[in-house]
């Protein structure tokens, strides 16, 4: 039988500013997986996307296309609700890590299906792969005995959910064609929703160490994704959150994981203690208990016998000692005064040249690598001070990672005006 539609009909209509039906929407990412359409035909459309844009209507039929190109996940019949987080990327930012065990402490399911990291900032799973033994390798059955019996679990996305998205996410990142808020929306509310998780809460990040460095984009992104989500029949909200610094005072795989479980020991710096109880009570509001006290969780040590629970049901040693890079170097001031700024780009990139980043989506990432900040914002600092260290296995890569580590401090004489960390919620 014939295709219904052209591709090239469907280009053109977007082009010249047209909206697209449902029918042709579901037709052209149905036929793409297919191979019907062909790689450059996409890559047309998805500029055409992005320079035209698409409606809410669109934007939710594309979504829909990409969740039924795969298999979607269901936990009916769990015991407990589910409710996951999805952050849209940043530096030092570790709060998954013990975000999935706090909720997970008060009886809710949470089912976190991630990917590795690409560029400057770092994935949930290399993070947790820096855990001797530890494997995101499950199989859908084994997810949901996990999160009946432990109620957290944070696993590798099969390549059957929404694999529309996996290759069109691959076409966009070599055709200019990221930058999209529906493209993006639909590619992040796919995985999502075919995860089958029954409520959501973004954290979209805003400034430079994120992928939207602009309030009003990533407020875009937020309320088309919170939309979506609805839509599908996922309770979903959204907070923007500051990324202009780094998320802590580390950056890099096993460098995180060595402060996620200080948080989880009731310690930890305070803007990650500060995010973790913000998300925490958006995910158990969504879930039912908006009375639950997260910072109590950390406090007490029930988040942390979960996350024990959790790293030991994935085949890992909570105990082991993490990997730590064979070469360190410190990075010091040059000049006396206070640190007016610590630049979340520059710290990401740094951390991303001295291997704790890849390049490509097969690299190897070397789990002790990264930054660790000796000062925050506000503090007053004298030349020669240690600002930062810097962790590596492959000491060639010290040079690079300096210049980029260098540029991320501003020393002034005025003290900066104090952070807020969440700027604003959509959605509930
Ligand atoms: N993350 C995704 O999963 N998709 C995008 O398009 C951008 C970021």
């Amino acid at each position: 039988m014939g295709e219904p539609f052209d591709a090239v009909d469907v280009i053109v209509t977007k082009r010249d500013g047209g909206r697209l039906s449902d029918a042709q929407v579901g037709w052209v990412v149905d036929a793409y997986v297919r191979g019907v359409v062909a790689e450059e035909q996409m890559a047309a459309l998805a500029m055409a996307v992005l320079l035209v844009g698409m409606d809410a209507a669109e934007t939710a039929c594309w979504t829909g296309a990409m969740v039924a190109s795969g298999r979607r996940l269901d936990f009916a019949g769990l015991s407990r609700p589910t409710v996951d987080k999805h952050s849209t990327g940043g530096v030092g930012d570790k709060t998954t890590l013990p975000l999935g065990p706090v909720v997970a402490s008060f009886g809710v399911a949470v089912p976190q299906l991630s990917g590795r990291g690409l560029g400057h900032t770092g994935g949930t799973l290399d993070k947790l792969e820096s855990i001797p033994g530890w494997s995101p390798s499950l199989s859908p059955d084994q997810i949901r005995a996990q999160l009946e019996s432990v109620g957290a679990v944070v696993a590798a996305a099969g390549d059957d959910l929404a694999p529309a998205d996996r290759r069109l996410y691959a076409l966009r990142d070599i055709t200019g064609t990221v930058a999209s808020v529906p493209l993006i929306a639909s590619s992040i509310m796919s995985k999502k929703i075919a995860e089958g998780t029954s409520a959501l809460v973004l954290d979209v990040k805003v400034g430079t160490g994120a992928f939207l460095p602009d309030a009003a984009t990533a407020r875009e992104l937020a309320q088309t994704m919170v939309r979506l989500g609805e839509g599908a029949g996922v309770r979903t909200t959204a907070v923007l959150t500051d990324m202009s610094t780094p998320l802590g005072m580390t950056v890099g795989n096993a460098l995180e994981v060595r402060e996620a479980v200080e948080v989880l020991a009731g310690g930890g710096p305070p803007d990650v203690v500060e995010l973790t109880c913000v998300l925490a009570h958006e995910m158990l509001t969504l879930a039912g208990r908006p009375d639950a006290d997260p910072a109590a969780a950390l406090a007490d040590g029930t988040a942390m016998d979960v996350w024990r629970a959790m790293v030991r049901a994935q085949g890992g040693d909570p105990a082991a000692p993490l990997p730590q890079a064979t070469c360190t170097d410190d990075l010091t001031a040059t000049e006396s005064g206070t640190v007016a700024s610590v630049d979340a780009l520059c710290v990401g990139t740094a951390a991303w040249r001295l291997g704790a980043g890849r390049t490509r989506r097969d690299d190897q990432v070397q789990p002790g690598a990264g930054v660790e900040l000796l000062v925050r914002p506000g503090d007053h600092v004298r030349s020669g001070q240690r600002l930062a260290r810097l962790h590596t296995d492959t000491p060639d890569r010290l040079a690079r990672a300096r210049e980029a580590l260098a540029s991320a401090f501003t020393i002034a004489r005025t003290p900066p005006s104090p952070r807020r960390l969440v700027l604003d919620r959509i959605g509930g």
